[in-house]
């Protein structure tokens, strides 16, 4: 006997190389996982609870393995300013930017927080979003990290939606470490990411020429280490600064962004199994020239996750249907890469196996679309077909 099955759904279950479609099928489900899939013809037992899906398309529920989304405050000031010549490094390196967000940040307590990232992520879940990954960063300083953190916590066990958490503490210098940024990085790595160690799923840093150097990201991910944290980068964004190769070398889970990395980067990454998380939403906020070199990561086998990359500064989206979009448009991915993207590639983004597929024994996470084709999830802009949404079966 199932808990609970879907009938008359078109299935993309991810497996194999394409979408892995099953025309006409079922999914049923038992103790929050999937425990079995197929042709509807063949669907095995009776289940306590039966879900007639008109035709719909169910796919895993979305992962958006890259976001911002704990912050107080707006950037929509420096927006303007750009839009007036400024750029966006020059804003930051006169203590905009990123230090502006730090500084709401900071000042914002947690009920505060939780209540800005709130809708934010209801946002994200309306779209069939089930997984997210959250990151720290516009603290700076040990207790509002921990703060940022504990906030996406509590957002995970207030709603129906899972949450990985990364600390980015090593995300731009703050003001009190002006020109002492190798001082900063020291304190991340000795006093910052020890005190996160059990509201920290992973750590990230900034490795990028208006971020860390080589040698301080390897101090961050070396105290990772010590506590049994994957490491992900924020790499090769606005110079190549050997990210790719670094993250590869490292055993890193991602790298996010890569728009100027280099050839022989990707070829490490694919050979170590790192995943390139492409964040569309950046390149086109910031219009950014450069873009990441997708055929130099199919030729080396690079798995390639997307992500929304949901931030004040460089993509102020809550849409990650919208990230499909412009990964195709911006990109030229193919729907089939776009659509592994946010659900296998973006699970394996995160280190995890129980989830961005379906089959069974995995999470029953799903996500329902009134759609005719899955290229219609990647086709429109700004529109959103989910029609449901399931997380561990529920
Ligand atoms: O992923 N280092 C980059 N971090 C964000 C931007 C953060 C911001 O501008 O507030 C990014 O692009
Ligand atoms: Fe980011």
């Amino acid at each position: 006997m199932f808990d609970r099955v879907w009938t008359h759904a078109n299935l993309a279950t991810m497996e194999g190389e394409g979408l892995g479609v099953i025309e006409d099928g079922a999914i049923a489900a038992r103790d929050g996982r999937i425990a079995w899939l197929g042709p509807r013809a063949a669907l095995p037992g009776p289940a306590a609870e039966t879900t007639d899906c008109g035709g719909a398309w169910i796919l895993p529920g979305l992962i958006d393995c890259h976001t911002h989304l704990v912050f107080a405050g707006d950037r929509s000031d420096e927006f303007e300013r750009r839009l007036a010549g400024e750029d966006y490094a020059a804003i930051l390196q006169s203590g905009g930017g990123i230090l502006s967000t730090v500084r709401a940040t900071r000042a914002a307590d947690e009920a505060t927080l939780l209540a800005a990232a709130r809708p934010r992520l209801a946002a994200l879940m309306a779209e069939g979003v089930t997984t997210v990954e959250i990151k720290s960063g516009y603290g700076l300083e040990r207790d509002t990290e921990l703060r940022q953190l504990r906030v996406a916590r509590r957002l995970a066990a207030e709603l129906p939606v899972a949450v990985r958490t990364t600390l980015l503490a090593a995300h731009a210098v703050p003001p009190e470490f002006a020109g002492r940024r190798a001082d900063y990085a020291r304190l991340v790595a000795e006093e910052i990411l020890p005190a996160a160690a059990d509201l920290a799923d992973a750590v990230d840093v900034f490795h990028d020429r208006l971020g860390f150097t080589t040698e301080e990201t390897l101090r961050v991910a070396d105290a990772a280490r010590r506590i049994g944290r994957p490491v992900k980068l924020h790499g090769d964004q606005h110079a190549d600064v050997g990210s790719a190769a670094l993250a590869a070398r490292l055993g890193a889970l991602s790298v996010d962004h890569l728009e100027q990395a280099n050839a022989a980067g990707l070829q490490a990454m694919g050979r170590a199994g790192t995943v390139a998380v492409l964040l569309p939403g950046a390149c086109y906020f910031l219009r950014e020239a450069n873009r990441p070199d997708i055929a130099a990561m199919r030729a080396a086998g690079v798995r390639m996750a997307v992500a929304s990359d949901m931030n004040p500064g460089s993509c102020p989206t809550v849409s990650l249907l919208l990230m499909l979009n412009f990964a195709c448009t911006l990109f030229r991915l193919t729907v089939g890469e776009a659509l592994r993207g946010v659900t296998r590639q973006a699970a394996a983004a995160l280190g995890l196996d129980d989830r961005g597929r379906l089959a069974p024994g995995l999470r029953c996470d799903l996500a329902l679309y009134a759609i005719a084709r899955p290229a219609e999830l990647c086709y429109w802009i700004g529109r959103n077909p989910c029609i449901g949404r399931v997380l561990e079966g529920h």
